[in-house]
């Protein structure tokens, strides 16, 4: 099998930093990035629109015009194959008269899963799917929610705190503003922009009073996330709290119906059988919706909830450099925690980077997700 030359990985980047723009903003669909080179030069480039517009591929093609003729396309998933929202890829690719496509992504959607490859092949393109193992694992991470929901129906939950060098969450007043810097904390605008989703409990919204919106540096807001849950088994969310003063979707989960919410939010009664909300089948439902990805910005013992049950997939944690300190001030996770050493939960493929006086941690859980239809 061939592989792409070494200053190909140039235009790859690229082509990962175009699906990056679009990361997160487009789901049900996966973020794509693609470009079109001709002797070695960039003549088309475009990243996956929002559902009904066009796929990387297409935009890419569409802006190299006739300079696609004979040229190399670039794209960090496999083209797609057949005919739903959009027309295949593949066809477009084909009449362009592309000659070779960079791809090392299969798509696992049961649809596509190589048939894209396939049918470009058919038609004579060359197609490379072996490139650097840098661009590879790009490429994966990438679609990580989208391939993550299409193997469990679930989204993927990312459980994202601000804690101290002490690892506390606020302090015994409930006080947590701010633990971390401004630089950590455009991060977390930056996160949830990103999101489909952000839950919190009703601890944080009484406590914080947190609007859960992504917002810029005048505080304008971006329209993103696209839905703010907020788990209130009891259905006891004042009305005058600022996240109903933001526009944008609202889900209340309880465990009985809430009445007289306004328009913009929706109730969704899920009783785990114990007084709480089951948020096992909080998580499923959203699924079911294609949520894709979820960011949890919840206080401790919510935190515990979503852990204890196995519902948290990656971990984002902001330490700030402050000392609260105090046993009455909360930690990242309350709950009855585990007994013995031997038994925690191990985080894997850890990574740190440094926000200004911030440490950044990121880290993923595995575990085998339960149905519950
Ligand atoms: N540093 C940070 O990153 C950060 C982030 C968020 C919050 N905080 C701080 O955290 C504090 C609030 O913490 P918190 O733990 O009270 O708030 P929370 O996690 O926002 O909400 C907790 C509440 O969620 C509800 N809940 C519903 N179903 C649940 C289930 N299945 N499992 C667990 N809980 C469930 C429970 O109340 P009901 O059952 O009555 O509904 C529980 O009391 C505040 O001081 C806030 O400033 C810090």
């Amino acid at each position: 099998m061939k592989s792409i030359k070494k200053n190909d990985v140039a235009f790859f980047n690229r082509a990962i930093d175009l699906a990056y723009k679009s990361s997160g903003l487009v789901s049900p669909r996966p973020s794509v990035g693609a470009l079109v080179t001709n002797e070695n030069i960039i003549v088309g480039e475009g990243a996956t629109e929002k559902r009904p517009g066009l796929h990387a591929e297409v935009i890419a093609i569409n802006n190299a015009g006739e300079k696609s003729l004979n040229g190399t396309l670039y794209c960090t998933l496999e083209p797609h194959s057949f005919h739903g929202v959009a027309p295949p890829c593949t066809e477009t690719i084909i009449k362009s008269g592309i000659s070779k496509v960079v791809c090392p992504i299969k798509d696992p959607h049961p649809k596509v899963n190589g048939i894209g490859f396939e049918q470009l092949k058919a038609a004579n393109i060359e197609v490379i799917t072996k490139v650097h193992s840098d661009v590879i694992e790009s490429c994966k991470e990438l679609i990580s929610p989208y391939v993550h929901h299409l193997n469990t129906g679930y989204p993927l939950v990312t459980l994202k705190t601000a804690m101290s060098i002490d690892g506390k969450t606020a302090t015994r007043l409930s006080d947590s503003k701010w633990i971390t810097t401004l630089e950590s904390r455009n991060k977390v605008h930056n996160l949830r922009y990103k999101a489909d989703a952000v839950i919190t409990g009703i601890g944080t919204i009484i406590s914080d009073n947190s609007r859960l919106t992504s917002r810029d540096h005048d505080d304008k807001y971006l329209g993103r996330p696209k839905l703010r849950i907020v788990v209130d088994s009891n259905g006891i969310i004042p009305a005058d709290r600022n996240i109903f003063k933001q526009p944008g979707q609202i889900v209340i989960a309880s465990v009985s119906k809430i009445n007289n919410l306004p328009s913009n939010v929706e109730n969704m009664v899920l009783p785990d059988g114990n007084g709480k909300v089951s948020l096992q089948k909080l998580l499923f439902e959203m699924g079911q919706r294609g949520i894709q990805n979820i960011l949890l910005e919840c206080g401790s013992k919510l935190n515990a909830g979503f852990i204890e049950n196995g519902l948290v997939d990656q971990i984002k944690i902001f330490i700030g450099g402050i000392i609260i300190g105090g046993s009455d001030s909360p930690g990242v996770i309350s709950g009855t925690g585990i007994d013995l050493i031997k038994n925690a939960i191990p985080i894997k493929d850890l990574s740190v980077l440094q926000n200004g006086n911030d440490i950044e941690i990121t880290g993923q859980i595995n575990h085998p997700y339960k149905c519950c239809n």
